[in-house]
């Protein structure tokens, strides 16, 4: 008999604990809470008629190909589509420079596991995306963390540290356009230097792009994928996801870069979980040729950029000046970041704001290492116009009572 499991435990899932967001979700049954807190995509941005005309033709008409086993690295006809989506972002790719993903968060595991032993150093943004941190965590790196400005990361701290520090990083991490959790966008400036950086110090570059097409003013800058290939370089893997432009149940992603590198996360996917589903694929085959990308893209920037006007609105309206409450205002995604007097740890007043019927993420869940405590992750996507203007106002409530 076996009593002590934790013994047999791996060294490194001994004192993994998995993703920090998910903990703080139990707290939110409650149906009079209106969340901002998850990322979650609106469903009435779902093209509901579309995926069941496409359903309906792929189960009359493919059902046995659908639910067999496929090809590992993805459908041929997934990868065409995506390589000449990608062309319109002036990024070059042939086939064996795409793998399918079963979503970004896939394409998160399936770099860490590439990449990295345990104790390597890699750099990441203060903040950053909390589920990139719980995928590399699964490797065990020693992380690095280098502050957010409102242009993007600090470079010349990225440099700094690069300088002074003996082993040099696996990679860099970022998310350039409207991170999560910030919703700040990296300028062409900055996508310029970090590339620079990459290059002086042979360092490769993760560049993830969730929300690159959901841009709600302002010009758009390219992808550093893209400026890498203008250098005629190969040091930029890309990663990608349907999620928040289709929808996040299918967990369809890709990530793109050199070929032996592409090759290797095949191999890797092969031994994690195989084939992503046919038929999601073909969904978001569908998605990219048939269903009018442009037009629904169209319709899903005026609907969350009026929600984000109305959110930053409230918060004009119920966050005086003089209480020393500061937020993002980001031209795209899905987020943005309110910090708020240091005294205010967002983690405690995370309870304090369930009973205010209102929810937020924690900022300290996004910081690899020595988080901060005074900030906290807003999502406008999900809410009604209504309830985000109830949002804010309960909100505003909670912190008062905390100043
Ligand atoms: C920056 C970033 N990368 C990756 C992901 C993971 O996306 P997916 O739901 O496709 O796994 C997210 C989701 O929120 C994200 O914000």
């Amino acid at each position: 008999m076996i009593t002590d499991w934790k013994e047999k435990y791996s060294k490194i899932m001994k004192d993994f604990e998995g993703y920090s967001i998910g903990k703080i979700f139990k707290y939110l049954n409650d149906p009079e809470i209106i969340s901002l807190a998850g990322g979650l995509p609106s469903p009435d941005m779902f093209q509901k008629t579309q995926m069941r005309e496409v359903s309906k033709k792929l189960l009359e008409n493919n059902l046995e190909n659908i639910f067999q086993y496929t090809a590992v690295p993805g459908e041929e006809s997934l990868k065409s589509a995506i390589i000449e989506f990608l062309k319109r972002d002036n990024i070059n790719i042939t086939k064996e420079q795409v793998v399918v993903t079963s979503s970004g968060q896939h394409g998160l595991d399936l770099t860490g596991r590439l990449f990295l032993n345990s104790g390597d150093v890699i750099m990441i943004d203060r903040p950053t995306f909390a589920g990139a941190i719980v995928a590399f965590q699964m490797q065990n790196p020693q992380i690095i963390g280098i502050d957010m400005e409102n242009d993007g990361p600090n470079v010349d701290e990225y440099r700094k540290i690069l300088e002074e520090i003996d082993e040099k990083p696996k990679f860099i991490y970022v998310v350039p356009d409207f991170q999560n959790p910030t919703g700040i966008t990296t300028s062409l400036a900055k996508r310029e230097a970090l590339l620079d950086l990459s290059n002086e110090f042979g360092i490769p570059i993760i560049e993830d792009s969730p929300y690159r097409d959901l841009r709600y003013r302002g010009e758009s800058i390219p992808s550093l994928f893209s400026l890498d290939q203008k250098r005629n370089g190969t040091n930029v893997i890309g990663l990608y996801t349907f999620s928040k432009i289709f929808c996040p149940g299918i967990r369809v992603g890709f990530n793109i870069g050199p070929k032996d590198v592409i090759e290797k996360m095949g191999n890797i996917k092969g031994g994690n979980i195989l084939n992503t589903p046919k038929y999601n694929q073909d969904l978001c085959t569908a998605f990219l040729t048939e269903m009018d990308y442009d037009a629904h893209m169209e319709k899903c920037k005026t609907y969350y950029s009026e929600k984000l006007n109305v959110f930053l609105q409230s918060m004009q309206k119920y966050f005086p000046n003089k209480w020393g409450v500061k937020w993002t205002k980001p031209e795209g995604g899905l987020f943005l970041w309110v910090s708020l007097p240091k005294k205010i740890d967002t983690m405690k007043l995370f309870y304090e704001a369930i009973k205010y019927k209102v929810a937020f993420v924690p900022g300290e869940v996004f910081f690899g290492e020595n988080p901060s405590k005074n900030e906290m992750r807003i999502n406008f996507s999900f809410a009604s116009k209504e309830q985000i203007v109830e949002a804010v106002r309960r909100l505003a409530e909670c912190v008062k009572a905390q100043l």
